[in-house]
């Protein structure tokens, strides 16, 4: 996610200069994670904008970021989503007369449909961005507004999508114009001055009194004045939202959260929908597909939890569309690679793109003729660099050690191309491939639900689960990969052995371990064929005295048979990875917690395994 700062203020009033309380916010924002940044403002008139790409520390030796004059700053770090890292991709993005900077967070899903209107009136666009549509959109309504709030405010209503947005104008210098969809944004209240932010932490130095801009509010800032009106309601009396943050700089990284790993948790509904609108008309996705209707074989590969979303791929393509693929561990690749040749297709899954088992699998079966699709969650990272295309999760920088959001958006990234795949091959009709995309575009809100109604039950079982020593995590067809990740979650944060596998294989093994006590979780997918399956599974694990943790639909013929039930929404089955994941990643960050252990940082491992 990009991080945003702005600051107006009357002369003196900040601690430091404007463009120095900027830079000091972006630094402070810079844990979201970025690859560009830059800053604007309004000096004598003018419009100054400093920009490039890389860190800001670069950009201050390089081109003094800080150094900018004006009492009216605005400020950018950019995590690419459309348009790949570069100087002129960087925010703040300006119009063609440079009357008007934008900085923005978020997707705009119509940015190209009004690109294209506006070069039909002759703006020249200089960046691949989806932001650089606000800025020209207000610049073209001014022209019939002659005021700049209700030219910023229309151009708002007719986009799509999400967004933190603000904006500065040389014709109304004293002033931050702002609005907000999805994506965060803080108002910081001064005195004599006040601010914006994507996050307290770029706040917290110069004011504890905020204002939590809800979604579908939008205003502006001066630096004694605040106005607030919800879209199409009218004013509203912002003084009822301000409220005093308490919390240290560290906790406000965090926005309050304890650790990074539950934020990211929480922040699954957003990450989802993000990615949703990322997808709808994305010409990557239509490129992969025209890839695998004409592969020979298809091999998937990742590592870790990237992993279980391939093989939740590979599964759900033989389940709607027939087609049989081979998921295989990464750091396995000779075997497979072996069988490859040219007309194969390999699709690489990496949250951070610079896993290096993954990236040397792809090299492998790249030298061979493979052709390569990458789903990451990083712009411009090694894998999709090295890939023919490249799908992408828009779910954030993810803090955590521990995946948590970028696997849901991995599956939906995923489920959203088996779904494309199946429409193209006729496995799918229209009507029935757009029945599916609506449920995918439901993830975002069931995940909500799903999070919000669990999170207490989760706690409270982990206060049991904490003295457990080992688990089983098991499941059936589509539900495997997600007892996989379960499994992962307790291992990797709880350092409590799991081991998860096809709930049909415990009679020919595994089931000698279970003794009294012992806990099975199962994942019961929205699927009634499954369930019967699985009754037979709980049974057995049941009359050895084995304590049964479902995380099962809340119309589930099975009920009866668990001893605790994390309760999921009815839905589709196609969103198990969705609906079932968040709480089984809740009871792992507890129990680790419980434990007393950092889930952050859990021993011996690292975000990234750039080695072999
Ligand atoms: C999962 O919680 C771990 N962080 C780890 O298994 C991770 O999924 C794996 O290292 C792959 O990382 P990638 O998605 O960045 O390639």
């Amino acid at each position: 996610m990009c991080g945003i700062i702005g600051v107006v203020s009357l002369p003196g009033k900040t601690p430091y200069r404007p463009g120095v309380v900027v830079f000091r916010g972006l630094k402070r924002l810079e844990y979201r994670g970025y690859d560009s940044a830059g800053v604007a403002a309004i000096y004598n008139g003018r419009l100054i904008v400093l920009k490039g790409k890389g860190k800001i520390d670069e950009l201050e030796r390089k081109i003094g970021l800080s150094s900018i004059e004006g009492l009216t700053v605005i400020g950018h770090t950019r995590w690419a989503t459309h348009g790949a890292p570069s100087d002129i991709n960087a925010h703040p993005h300006t119009d063609c007369s440079g009357s008007f900077a934008v900085v923005h967070n978020g997707i705009i899903q119509n940015y190209r449909e009004l690109k294209e209107m506006l070069i039909e009136r002759g703006h020249r666009f200089r960046s691949a961005t989806d932001t650089e549509v606000i800025p020209h959109l207000v610049e073209e309504l001014y022209k019939s507004t002659g005021d700049v709030y209700e030219a910023f405010r229309r151009a708002i209503s007719m986009i799509d999508g999400s967004y933190a947005v603000i904006l500065i104008s040389t014709y109304e210098p004293g002033k931050i114009f702002f609005a907000k969809k999805d994506s965060p944004l803080i108002i910081g209240l001064g005195d004599g001055f006040n601010l914006l932010a994507s996050d307290i932490p770029a706040l917290l130095e110069y004011t504890r009194r905020i204002i939590t801009v809800r979604d579908g509010w939008i205003g502006y800032v001066s630096p004694s004045n605040v106005f607030i009106e919800e879209l199409g309601r009218g004013a509203i009396d912002w003084s009822r939202y301000i409220r005093v943050v308490e919390w240290s700089l560290e906790d406000a990284t965090k926005s309050g959260y304890p650790h990074f790993m539950l934020k990211e948790i929480h922040e699954q509904p957003r990450a989802l929908r993000e990615t949703y609108y990322g997808l709808i008309d994305d010409p990557a996705v239509g490129e992969a597909v025209k890839l695998l209707l004409d592969a020979d074989k298809i091999y998937v590969t990742a590592a870790g939890t990237s992993y279980h979303a391939g093989y939740y791929y590979s599964l759900l393509l033989a389940y709607m569309a027939g087609r049989i693929s081979s998921p295989f561990i990464a750091s396995e690749y000779e075997v497979y690679e072996k069988t490859s040749g040219e007309g194969d297709v390999l699709i690489v899954i990496s949250q951070s793109g610079e896993t290096m088992d993954s990236l040397k699998a792809l090299r492998a079966f790249k030298e061979r003729g493979v052709r390569v699709i990458a789903v990451s969650n990083v712009v411009d990272s090694a894998i999709p660099r090295e890939s023919d295309v490249t799908i992408y999760t828009r779910a954030g920088p993810e803090i955590g050690v521990a995946a948590t959001k970028t696997f849901t958006t991995q599956t939906l990234a995923l489920s959203w191309l088996v779904v494309s795949y199946a429409e193209a091959t006729g496995k799918l009709t229209r009507s029935e491939a757009e029945e599916y995309r609506k449920w995918l575009g439901s993830s975002g809100d069931l995940a909500a639900r799903i999070i919000a109604s669990n999170e207490t039950y989760a706690l409270k079982l982990s206060e049991w689960m904490a003295g457990r020593g080992n688990a089983y995590y098991l499941s059936r067809g589509i539900g495997v990969p997600v007892a996989m990740e379960g499994a992962l979650k307790l291992k990797e944060i709880a350092y409590i052995h799991a081991e998860s596998y096809p709930a049909g294989e415990s009679k020919h093994g595994p089931i000698a371990l279970v003794e009294p006590d012992y806990p099975v979780l199962f994942v019961i997918p929205q699927h009634r064929e499954l369930e019967k399956l699985l009754l037979g599974n709980i049974q057995e694990m049941k009359a050895r005295g084995a304590v049964i943790i479902g995380v099962a639909p809340e119309d589930t013929v099975l009920k009866d048979q668990l001893d605790y039930w994390f309760k999921i929404p009815s839905s589709h089955w196609i969103l198990t990875p969705i609906t079932h994941t968040p709480p089984l990643q809740l009871l792992a960050y507890h129990t680790a917690v419980r434990r007393g252990y950092d889930p952050d940082k859990p021993r011996n491992l690292a975000k990234t395994v750039t080695v072999e």
